[in-house]
């Protein structure tokens, strides 16, 4: 079976998917820690994990219609200039099950849990490109090719333009440590992309092939899959020539304690709320905004998040807030909206951003909860 490798996972990753596996953590344990432990972050994979034995590993970075290439071991990785970024990386399929409950869409039924926040170290990608002498095309990609493959033998691939892989505030990585310590398999080990502030899918793990090319991927992934398109595009009418693949995601956020249903305690006429806002292409989340009277009152939470500027604010924000709630009401729903460095905020409903895949799922979060006193 192509699945008797599979790693072990914590058993609080909850699955979505068994083989390929796919599993989000619980809600609340994302605001636990800023930095994300790596046993409770989630695991997006298409396909069977590959076993890769790190003495072998190699890496080919090509430039395409030049004699350039470049194969590099994981020790030549690792001993070349090595550099740290703190990025959040959110599945595209993020909080789709919101999207879906307005009308069904096609995809895993993920929460709002396929986002974690990590330190990923290794080598500048810039670094390695520039050493082989090539110079910024806006025309160019960089096409990034796992070791996982398709049952066509096809591997698992992405890309993303050549601008943001040698933009030095791009911070694109080709990483072998996650939070300090090798990458574990489900996160690509030996060596994965890190694109920060652009979607998952782009971050390809299990890295065997990098490409310089005229020409974006030709994967599914990156073709038929991770796009967005009009509330009123069904299948019988799609067309996924005539969308961008997404790169820089937009801006979201959501409310990780209290949990939808609970009982929550009144305190002095407050109830407590915790969550994470982010934003894609390196915006800083500037504000947060919680309401829990359906938007008469509007409170502005207290935010946690690194001192890195907009542009290159790669990193998750986590947020609390206290919120007054009436008396003698026993039922409130809270909604979170967070504002990114551009002042874009996230749309109010599903209704006119729903599309038939279910990404870019960003409105409002919305949580209903009973309280006692
Ligand atoms: N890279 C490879 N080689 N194979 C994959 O299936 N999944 C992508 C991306 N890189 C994937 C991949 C997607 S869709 C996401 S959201 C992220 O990896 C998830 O990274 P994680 O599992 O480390 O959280």
């Amino acid at each position: 079976s192509p699945w008797a490798n599979e790693p072990k996972r914590h058993p609080v990753l909850k699955p979505a998917a068994e083989t390929p596996f796919n599993a989000e953590p619980p809600l609340d344990i994302l605001v636990q820690k800023f930095i994300t432990p790596v046993e409770f972050f989630y695991v997006r994979n298409h396909l069977p994990v590959p076993v890769i034995d790190e003495k072998s590993y190699e890496l080919e970075i090509e430039v395409e219609g030049s004699e350039k290439t470049l194969t590099l071991s994981l020790d030549e990785l690792k001993k070349m200039p090595k550099y740290s970024v703190t990025a959040a990386i959110q599945c595209g399929g993020n909080r789709r099950s919101d999207m879906h409950a307005v009308k069904p869409v096609k995809g895993l039924s993920w929460g709002a849990a396929a986002i974690g926040n990590a330190t990923w170290s290794g080598v500048r990608l810039r670094d390695v490109l520039k050493s082989m002498g090539v110079e910024n095309d806006e025309n160019k990609h960089v096409i990034l090719e796992g070791h996982d493959l398709d049952p066509t033998a096809a591997p698992y691939a992405a890309s993303i333009p050549l601008y943001k892989a040698m933009d030095e505030r791009g911070d694109v990585l080709l990483a072998y440590e996650m939070n300090g310590k090798p990458l574990t398999r489900d996160h690509g080990y030996p060596v994965r992309a890190i694109v920060p502030g652009v979607v998952g899918s782009r971050n390809v793990k299990w890295l065997a092939r990098v490409v310089v090319s005229d020409k974006e991927s030709d994967s599914h992934w990156q073709q038929k899959d991770y796009k967005g398109f009009s509330p009123s595009t069904d299948w019988d009418t799609v067309d996924f020539s005539k969308s961008p693949a997404i790169q820089n995601l937009p801006v979201t956020s959501a409310i990780c304690q209290p949990q939808p249903g609970e009982k929550v305690k009144v305190v002095d006429g407050f109830i407590t709320a915790r969550g994470y806002a982010w934003s894609g292409g390196g915006n800083k989340i500037v504000r947060v905004d919680i309401t829990a009277d359906g938007g008469k009152s509007w409170h502005v939470a207290e935010l946690e998040q690194s001192d890195a500027h907009p542009g290159r604010h790669y990193s998750w924000t986590l947020w609390t807030i206290k919120i007054p709630v009436e008396e003698g009401k026993q039922e409130v729903e809270i909604w979170a909206k967070a504002v990114d460095s551009n002042y874009n905020c996230q749309p109010e409903t599903f209704e006119n951003t729903w599309n038939l895949r279910g990404v870019l799922s960003n409105a409002y979060h919305r949580v209903k909860v009973s309280l006692v006193r």
